[in-house]
């Protein structure tokens, strides 16, 4: 993994800050409701919603970024986004979507989510990385068996007014030190 300020290279994505000139391809996949798979709902933000979150530093604050998933050829493929929690400053929350149908399955999403728990708990003070899914999203599952999360619990939540059931995910910093996937970084 290398870190260039606001980029993280992964072996084959970038993962990067948004720019201006990044906000209407958002705003096409924030109004498509395939960008988002089965188990998220469309944010419908304009061009002119984001340019405002983007100014106001919404998508990139301390505790906050939102990165931009691109192949290594500048191909975009989704976003991936950590909060760290306020009320409990160890612990981190990643959300991750590859927007195009036709790119999912090709294992960019685990690569994402590894790259940036790695960015995580090596370059921040993280003691726990979170997620939380669908209880239907079996492919997100999937993924998160791969980096060595753990079922924490079994939750209702709300996802643009839609309430669902989900499950929220966990990855200690013990089990990520113990976690092969993290030593390996061919893939
Ligand atoms: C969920 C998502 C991020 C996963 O990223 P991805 O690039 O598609 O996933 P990967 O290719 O890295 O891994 C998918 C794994 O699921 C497996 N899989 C595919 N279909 C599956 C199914 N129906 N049931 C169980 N596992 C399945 C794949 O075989 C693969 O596992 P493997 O590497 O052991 O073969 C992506 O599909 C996505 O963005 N979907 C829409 C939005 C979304 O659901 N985001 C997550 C919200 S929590």
């Amino acid at each position: 993994m290398t870190i260039f300020g606001d980029r993280i290279f992964t072996i084959r994505l970038l993962l990067r800050r948004i720019e201006a000139s990044d906000l209407r391809l958002l705003a096409e996949w924030s109004n498509d409701p395939t960008t988002y798979g089965d188990y998220l709902s469309p944010e419908h933000l304009t061009v002119d919603q984001l340019t405002v979150q983007l100014r106001a530093g919404v998508l990139w604050a301390e505790r906050n970024k939102t990165f931009l998933i691109e192949l290594r050829d500048g191909t975009p493929v989704g976003t991936i986004h950590y909060w760290i929690r306020p009320e409990e400053p160890g612990a981190a929350v990643i959300a991750v979507r590859i927007a195009s149908p036709e790119m999912r399955c090709k294992g960019y999403g685990t690569e994402a989510q590894k790259y940036l728990i790695l960015f995580l708990f090596n370059r921040l003070d993280i003691q726990r990385v979170e997620m939380y899914t669908d209880i239907n999203n079996l492919i997100q599952q999937r993924c998160l068996q791969k980096l060595g999360f753990e079922l924490a619990q079994a939750l209702p939540y709300a996802d643009q007014q839609v309430q669902r059931i989900g499950y929220l995910y966990r990855l200690g910093r013990h089990q990520f030190v113990h976690q092969p996937i993290y030593q390996h970084h061919y893939a």
